[in-house]
């Protein structure tokens, strides 16, 4: 690109978070959507709109995949193009962008990378109505009925005509956002946007029409969404089930130990810890599906400390495996197959036990016999079959976060 060319306008592109809320075990940018990253989204977005400079704010230690994904976005086209390492807040990453504009840039937008499907129209409606006076924002109306609230407590109706949701891109004339940011710096005061920053130094700010498009993902529901937008079709749900069996012979001393219950004169099951095989199950079947292997790996004779341990003691530490894992438990079905004990009396008292010790996810059992039918026919034994179902911790419906 020749100088006479260069473009007054830069687009400083966020992707510095971690994405806590989005719960994805990576910064939210480099989160596939379907074959490309949210990052890789936005910037498509970015490059199809008017030529601008490109500074991507990369999260730290991503840097090199961030280029990538740039290089990749712009193609063949010659912008002027920058990676910068962003900061601990967003302002700081914002900071960081403004710090690599180049010298004849006069106006800037601040854009989420997390808005990764804002249509490049909206990127050049923005760029459009900034003024070296006044910034702008796109803005959707609130179709909500909002209330203000004191905890529980609903104190007052909101007036919804004189409220807007804030969308970015955001654009501000470059000298006078820069001289907003050096007066945020000073006074270490946070905003939650670049609007705000720069109305408390005085800037005024324009508001045009935003897009549904432009939702910023922050949940696994949100990314689901953009997903489903993509595909034009349902995207398939996030949940993942899985599937445990297990199988002990009746035999030894003492009580009986299932389903989390002690059944005094019942005859117990052999096996390492209490064989209480009801629990076994729900544990290979939440393993499972979260992939984290099976109850072998975690829990076996490799790990003596077990040994005679209850049911509490394996599913909470299941939990807690998941858990660190991301994912939150939905519901646990599990149905034994045996000819004793009898088993309804006790189901409610079981389904606490159970499910108190997974965090307070559901948990139902049920109990069948086999008609004489197989060794848990002949009173030998008995035979489990557990499924469990969890989601991403964070997303609607899961139970333990
Ligand atoms: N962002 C950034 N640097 C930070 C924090 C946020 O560049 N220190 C960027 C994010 O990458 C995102 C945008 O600001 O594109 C909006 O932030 P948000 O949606 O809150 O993203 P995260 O901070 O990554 O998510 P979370 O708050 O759930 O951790
Ligand atoms: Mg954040």
């Amino acid at each position: 690109m020749t100088a006479t060319s260069a473009p007054t306008t830069a687009i400083i592109v966020v992707a510095a978070g971690s994405g806590t809320r989005l719960g994805a075990g990576a910064p939210k940018a480099l989160v596939d959507l379907d074959g490309r990253t949210v990052l890789r989204h936005a910037l498509d977005g970015v490059f199809a709109a008017a030529p601008m400079q490109v500074v991507v704010v990369a999260p730290a230690g991503h840097e090199d995949a961030v280029r990538a994904e740039l290089a990749a976005a712009a193609g063949d086209r010659h912008a002027p193009t920058t990676v910068v390492t962003g900061g601990s807040t967003r302002q700081r990453s914002v900071a960081a962008g403004l710090a690599a504009l180049d010298p004849g840039i006069r106006a800037v937008l601040v854009h989420d990378a997390a808005r990764a499907l804002t249509p490049a129209a909206q990127i050049d409606a923005v760029a459009a109505a900034v003024t070296d006076e006044a910034g702008v924002i796109p803005a959707l109306d609130v179709v909500d009925t909002l209330k203000r609230v004191d905890g529980d407590a609903v104190v007052a109706a909101v007036d919804r005509s004189v409220l807007a949701a804030a969308q970015t891109p955001q654009g501000f004339p470059r000298a006078a956002l820069e001289a907003a940011y050096a007066l945020a710096a000073d006074s270490g005061q946070e905003h939650t946007d670049d609007a705000a920053l720069f109305a408390v130094a005085g800037g005024t700010v324009r508001r045009i029409p935003g897009s549904e498009r432009a939702f910023k993902i922050t949940t696994p529901a949100d990314l689901e969404r953009a997903r489903t937008l993509l595909g034009g079709v349902a995207a398939p749900a996030p949940f993942r089930v899985g599937v445990g069996t297990d199988a002990h012979a009746f035999g030894g001393e003492g009580n009986l130990w299932l389903a989390g219950l002690e059944w005094p004169g019942e005859q117990p099951l052999s096996g390492h810890s209490d064989g209480d095989a009801v629990a076994h199950a729900i544990v290979d079947a939440l393993l499972a599906a979260a992939g984290l292997g099976d109850i072998g790996e975690h829990f076996g004779t490799a790990h003596p400390e077990y040994a005679g341990a209850h049911a509490d003691v394996f599913l909470a530490r299941t939990a807690r495996l998941l858990q660190e894992a991301g994912f939150a438990i939905g519901n646990v079905s599990v149905q034994f197959q045996g000819e004793r004990p009898r088993f309804s009396a006790r189901r409610a008292e079981a389904e606490a036990v159970l499910s108190r010790a997974l965090g307070g996810a559901s948990v139902t059992v049920s109990a069948t016999t086999t008609d004489g039918l197989g060794f848990t026919g002949r009173g030998e034994g008995i035979a489990v079959t557990a499924v469990a179902l969890i989601v991403p911790a964070g997303a609607p419906g899961s139970l333990v976060r």
